[in-house]
């Protein structure tokens, strides 16, 4: 029999052992930092990015039990196969290459005999000819005016990892385009853009693989609506983002430019591909898209071929996994001490949660517990002021701390109690993960830290969009070794379809409501039928 799934190795019950075992007060954090090398034996250097993982909960026992899993599990087999071409989504048949998406290699990578890098280039070129168009004012808004606003309409991975890239390199931004994000079905969303833009200046970027999704065809359609009470031509001012023969991509919704997306590059792992190219380009400059992919590409190499004491991502993943399975811990956060950093979290809060949040394995066994974990963050120091309450006297969880050592803005250069902003920011970085691990005694109970809270800080050099890309790619293939070790497909997301359909019943009582006051929702439940009668009351 393959195994494929850690629950299934006797390693596991050696773990859960470990487990036990780290529950000693001699294997307190506080213990085991102590040791004077501890930092050279918990941390590494690889694809650009510096990890320290020695105030996580794992003495050396546990770490080489963690490391002898690589071998056991085939994990970077598995992703040597997944970055060729495998179809290791195995529910939907279809291969996972987000990494061929910022690959500039030549040697080919084939999908059904068919090499998928010379089409990915294609489209590469043909974003960058338009963004290059727009910012020299060949492509144009009404009256020939150049763009200034860019609207992407997108939801889920079509939004949240280019928000976190454009958020990221914000101060990078020279091209005189105001980026802007309709996200949320919520009106009230589409009211703040409406007021923000100009509509004879403004470009929409439709960004959909399936171009079926309830919210984005929602704000299409006002969005549309919009330019035509404005006296545009919607064909003139859009373009899309979607996969080959979706709805979207028909001749008969005429568009500016359709970008490809592949059936390949699932929507939470697509930053690399048209979803962020199209938009960042704009942004940014396509030079700068370049870049950020040429930092993908790099972890990408790294997370493939360094051994596992050495693999950033791979290792991060096993701490993940140890945390969640082997000491119980149901959430992990995301703190960059970093504002550029912001929407870092709620990126990866998706691509993690919605490929580990399964309860198969990848033969459709039941799990014996549920896979993924919660996860959560805001920047730091502003998430001391919100929840470290809770981190250091209530419920723990595992932290990823993010540094960065040099800012986008080094000018500015007052200082207060004798330091900087920029140190006195790393001062409470550096703060807070050692008081986490360390605690303090205190007599009052309500004053006493219990200590031992594990976290990691991972280090970039600075904000450059290589960075950033090494930094996606970082969370990518954690997530994708945390499925492996698990055993589960982390590329589909069943989970999210039940939701919709019964949006769809729901959509369906209003429908008829809408065409028929005396309607009286017969066909909805008790419940939905309260909130629905208030949804239509007349006021
Ligand atoms: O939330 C479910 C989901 O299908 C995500 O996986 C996806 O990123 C998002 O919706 C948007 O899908 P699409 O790009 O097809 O509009």
């Amino acid at each position: 029999m393959t195994v494929y799934r850690l629950d299934q190795l006797d390693q596991h019950k050696a773990l859960v052992q470990c487990a036990q075992d780290m529950q000693r007060p001699q294997a307190h954090l506080k213990h085991l930092i102590a040791a004077p090398d501890r930092l050279q034996n918990y941390s590494v250097r690889g694809g650009g990015l510096f990890l320290d993982f020695s105030r996580q909960r794992l003495d050396d026992r546990t770490r080489d039990l963690l490391f002898s899993l690589e071998e056991l599990l085939g994990l970077r087999e598995r992703f040597g196969m997944m970055a060729g071409g495998a179809k290791l989504n195995v529910t939907e048949k279809r291969a996972v290459l987000h990494t061929a998406a910022r690959s500039f290699d030549h040697a080919p990578v084939l999908v059904d005999g068919k090499d998928v890098l010379p089409e990915i280039r294609r489209v590469r070129d043909q974003i960058k000819r338009f963004s290059d168009q727009v910012h020299s004012g060949r492509i144009a808004g009404a009256g020939g005016k150049p763009f200034r606003h860019v609207v992407v309409i997108g939801i889920g991975g079509s939004y949240l990892g280019p928000e976190f890239v454009s958020t990221a390199l914000a101060p990078l931004a020279d091209r005189n385009i105001t980026l802007h994000y309709l996200a949320n079905v919520d009106i009230d969303n589409f009211g703040a853009v409406a007021k923000a833009i100009d509509p004879p200046t403004t470009l929409w970027v439709v960004i959909s693989k399936s171009f079926t999704t309830a919210e984005t065809s929602a704000n299409t359609a006002q969005a549309e609506q919009f330019m035509r009470g404005h006296g545009l031509d919607p064909a003139k001012h859009m373009v899309s983002v979607t996969a080959k023969g979706s709805p979207g991509d028909d001749p008969a919704r005429p568009v500016l430019q359709t970008f490809h997306m592949f059936d390949f590059i699932g929507g939470r792992y697509s930053v690399t591909s048209a979803v962020g190219g199209v938009p960042l380009s704009l942004y940014l400059g396509y030079e700068r898209f370049e870049a950020f992919l040429k930092g993908a590409a790099e972890m990408d190499r790294h997370a493939l071929d360094a051994p596992v004491e050495r693999n950033l991502p791979l290792i991060a993943a096993l701490i993940s996994v140890w945390n969640t399975t082997c000491l119980g811990y149901q959430q992990q956060a995301v703190i960059p001490y970093s504002s550029p950093l912001a929407k870092l979290a709620p990126h990866v809060q998706q691509l993690n949660m919605e490929s580990n949040g399964k309860a198969v394995d990848i033969e459709g066994q039941l799990l014996p517990k549920p896979a993924g974990v919660v996860i959560f963050g805001e920047p730091g120091t502003n998430a001391q002021h919100s929840f470290f309450q809770l981190a250091h006297q209530g419920r723990p969880f595992p932290i990823d701390f993010i540094g960065v050592l040099r800012p986008h803005f080094t000018q500015y250069d007052a200082r207060s109690k004798g330091v900087t902003n920029h140190q006195e920011l790393w001062a409470n970085m550096l703060a807070q993960a050692r008081a986490l691990a360390i605690g303090a005694g205190h007599d009052d109970q309500a004053r006493f830290f219990s200590g031992n809270r594990p976290s990691s800080t991972l280090l970039l050099d600075d904000l450059s969009a290589e960075n950033i890309g090494r930094l996606l790619s970082f969370y990518e293939a954690r997530t994708v070794y945390e499925g492996f070790i698990w055993g589960i497909n982390s590329f589909d997301q069943f989970g999210v379809e039940l939701g919709k359909k019964v949006a769809d019943t729901l959509r369906g009582e209003m429908v008829q409501k809408n065409d028929r006051s005396e309607y009286g929702f017969e066909a909805a439940d008790p419940i939905s039928k309260f909130y629905l009668e208030k949804l239509f009351e007349k006021k």
